[in-house]
């Protein structure tokens, strides 16, 4: 698609400086020139969009969701109100209503909360499966993920979560050993990445050992679920095994950041999740940015522990909660959050990244910040074309 943006008030490419007064052209669903309104060359496109004065940024790179799931967890959620602390164990719960739907309706239920996220600005979504566990439930969710790809406007990156817990009446040595014999059906199936969630009571760091040297043996990138619950020595494993990401990290110590900055690991923010479990642990993003990690950050849409589909509300939580600054805030939600997933066409608008384009309703991303509560983003462009 071509398309030519212009009006923008403020254009953040995440390669340059902020520029007032902005163009945007794409072309053949690429940025071909951005620069100031007044330089726009005479051949641009004729299909023009005016975003009158909006602040217009990168479309947002989620990168850690669990979108796939059935059911919800009402119960779960009323007795954390209540006091209940998160152990994991409510994924049983929607394993079970997971199981239990049809490959169509989970695609529905995906594409529902696909469109809530576009609607939110994101272009670009990582989205695991882990509520099968088994290796048809598992191959099957890979299945609805692909479709979600082939429905939606968002850019789709599969991860293999066999390793999400173990599954109930499993021996879990048997259970470790069927999440590695199912990885070259997973990767033949669309999985790019492998992911263990690795903390106290579910996978321990020797287990997510296992698994994950596997899948790199079989050619699926790494990233892990890391230090959520409590420091069990995942991030350090992460940094050792060279993943892409160690995500949440809330009980990371700044020895485990050092390590990761040092093996080039990514830190996944994910402060919807440090909210939903009432867990007050929002220092985290400070220890990995001293130890200079860089920073992404993801919605971990799932029904137990982030039920958020938007990306502005994780930017939003990062800055008043975690204190990032705003400018840290949407670097981790586009260009760290690319580095994350290895993709170096997205999360900016440098000459030939993907013209995946959020057109905020602000003039300047900081009232996006804000402004609680209201609406964060107008129009969302993927490929140069407007898809929302
Ligand atoms: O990222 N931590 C592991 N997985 C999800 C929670 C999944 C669930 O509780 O259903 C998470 O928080
Ligand atoms: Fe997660």
């Amino acid at each position: 698609m071509n398309l030519t943006v212009r009006g923008i008030g403020r254009l953040l490419t995440m390669t340059e400086p902020a520029l007032p007064d902005a163009a945007v052209v794409v072309r053949e669903g690429r940025v071909a020139w951005t620069g100031p309104a007044a330089k726009l060359p005479p051949d641009a496109p004729e299909q023009v969009l005016d975003v009158e004065g909006a602040c217009v940024v990168p479309g947002f790179v989620d990168a850690h969701t669990h979108l796939v799931f059935a059911g919800v967890r009402r119960d779960e959620f009323v007795a954390r109100l209540a006091g209940q602390p998160y152990d994991g164990g409510g994924i049983r719960t929607t394993v079970a209503a997971t199981r239990a739907a049809s490959v169509e309706d989970l695609a529905a239920l995906a594409l529902g909360r696909a469109a809530t996220a576009l609607s939110n600005g994101t272009t670009t979504m990582e989205i695991k499966t882990g509520y099968g566990l088994t290796p048809d439930d598992e191959l099957r969710l890979l299945d609805v993920i692909a479709m979600v790809g082939a429905r939606s406007p968002l850019r789709i990156e599969a991860t293999y979560l066999g390793a999400h817990v173990v599954p109930e009446g499993r021996d879990r040595e048997s259970y470790v050993a069927e999440v590695i014999e199912t990885l070259p059906a997973a990767a033949a199936r669309g999985a790019r990445w492998c992911d263990v969630f690795c903390d106290r009571g579910v996978f321990t760091v020797d287990e997510a050992h296992r698994i994950l040297s596997a899948a790199r043996d079989h050619g699926l990138g790494l990233r892990l679920h890391a230090e959520e619950i409590a420091r069990t020595g995942a991030a350090a494993l992460a940094a050792e095994l060279g993943c892409a990401s160690a995500d949440h990290l809330e009980h990371v110590s700044a020895e485990d950041a050092r390590a990761m900055a040092a093996a080039g690991v990514v830190g996944v923010l994910l402060p919807t999740v440090t909210l939903s479990l009432r867990s007050q642990a929002w220092g985290h993003a400070a220890i990995l940015r001293d130890a200079g990690v860089q920073l992404a950050l993801a919605t971990d849409c799932n029904p137990g522990t982030s039920w958020c589909e938007s990306m502005p509300y994780a930017v939003q939580l990062a800055c008043l909660a975690m204190g990032l600054s705003v400018d840290e805030a949407f670097r981790a939600a586009t260009l760290g959050a690319a580095h994350s997933l290895r993709l170096d066409d997205v999360g900016h608008l440098g000459q030939g990244a993907r013209g995946d384009l959020a057109v905020l309703t602000a003039e300047h991303e900081a009232d996006v910040v804000a402004h609680l509560g209201g609406r964060p983003v107008l129009r969302t462009i993927v490929g140069g074309e407007l898809v929302n």
